[in-house]
C-alpha cells in the first residue's frame, strides 16, 4: 500500500518547497493521526502550509498530546524557529501557534511573519480547521501582542485595559477593535499587553476580513526584503 504521506525527495540546494521529516520513530503515528484529524491523507506541502513554512525551511513532525505537533527552522542560518499544535475539536481540527520567533530584530517588520500567516491562514482554511489560536505576547523581545491583532486575530480587552482607554476608543470591547483604528493602533502599540487571542476561518468573519484588508494593505506598499539589514 503507498504510504497516506509521501517520503520527502531529495531537494536541489535552493528549495522552493520546506523540507518536511517525521520525529524518529513516529512516522506512523503520524499518518494515523493526520486521518483522524483531517479525515484524509495529506500531502507533504499541505502539513509544511499547516505550519507556514518557507521555501527554505525544515519541518519536523510528530505527534504529541492527543495531536499533531509541527516544528520549524532554516538551518544552518536559524533565522527563524516555529511550533505549533493541532488538536481536534468537536467542531473541528484547531491549530495553536506555540511559538514564532523570527530572531534578528532587523528582519522583523518586513513582511516575512505575513507571508508565513498568510500560508498557514490558506492552508488551515482549504483544510478545515475552525480556529487558529495563540498568545499574543508582550515580553522582552516579544511583538505578538500587536502582530497577531494587526493580522486581525480578536480576544476581550480585559478590564484593567478598558477602564484606561481615550475617550475616543472607549467603546472598544476587544482588541480587534482598536486594530480598526489609526488611534487605536498607536494606542495599543503602546499600551498593551499580553492577551489569548483567537483567528476564526469562517470565510465571512471578521478575522478574515480584517486579514485580507492587511494584507491588500501591504502588497500595496511593497514587502520589505527578508535578508537582514548590514
Ligand atoms: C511576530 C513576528 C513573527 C511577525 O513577523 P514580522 O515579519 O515581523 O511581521 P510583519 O512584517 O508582517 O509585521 C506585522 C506588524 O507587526 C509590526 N511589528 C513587527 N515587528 C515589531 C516590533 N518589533 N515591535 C512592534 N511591532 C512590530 C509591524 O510594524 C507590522 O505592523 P504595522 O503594519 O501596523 O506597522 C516577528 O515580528 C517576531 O518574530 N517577533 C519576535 C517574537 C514574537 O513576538 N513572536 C510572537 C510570539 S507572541
Amino acid at each position: 500500500m503507498p504510504p497516506s504521506v509521501a517520503m520527502p525527495r531529495a531537494e536541489p540546494c535552493i528549495r522552493r518547497r520546506a523540507r518536511v521529516t517525521f520525529c524518529p520513530g513516529e512516522r506512523g503515528d503520524v499518518l494515523g493521526m493526520v486521518r483522524r484529524l483531517f479525515g484524509r491523507t495529506l500531502q507533504l506541502a499541505e502539513l509544511a502550509g499547516l505550519a507556514g513554512a518557507p521555501g527554505d525551511a525544515e519541518l519536523e513532525v510528530g505527534v504529541y498530546r492527543g495531536g499533531l505537533y509541527l516544528e520549524f527552522s532554516d538551518p544552518p542560518r536559524h533565522h527563524y524557529h516555529g511550533v505549533f499544535q493541532v488538536s481536534r475539536c468537536p467542531g473541528g481540527p484547531i491549530l495553536r501557534i506555540d511559538a514564532l520567533h523570527i530572531r534578528q530584530p532587523a528582519l522583523r517588520g518586513r513582511g516575512l511573519g505575513l507571508r508565513m500567516f498568510a500560508r498557514q491562514v490558506a492552508t488551515a482554511v482549504r483544510l478545515g480547521v475552525t480556529r487558529i489560536e495563540t498568545e499574543a505576547g508582550r515580553r522582552d523581545d516579544e511583538n505578538g501582542y500587536y502582530t497577531w491583532p494587526r493580522y486581525g486575530f480578536h480576544g476581550p480587552l480585559p478590564a484593567c485595559v478598558r477602564e484606561r482607554l481615550p475617550a475616543d476608543l472607549a467603546g472598544a470591547l476587544d482588541v480587534l477593535d482598536l486594530m480598526q483604528s489609526d488611534s487605536g493602533r498607536r494606542w495599543w502599540r503602546e499600551h498593551g499587553l499580553t492577551l489569548p487571542v483567537v483567528f476564526d476561518t469562517h470565510p465571512q468573519g471578521r478575522c478574515r476580513e480584517s486579514f485580507r484588508r492587511y494584507l491588500a494593505s501591504r502588497q500595496a506598499a511593497p514587502l520589505g526584503e527578508t535578508e537582514p539589514r548590514p
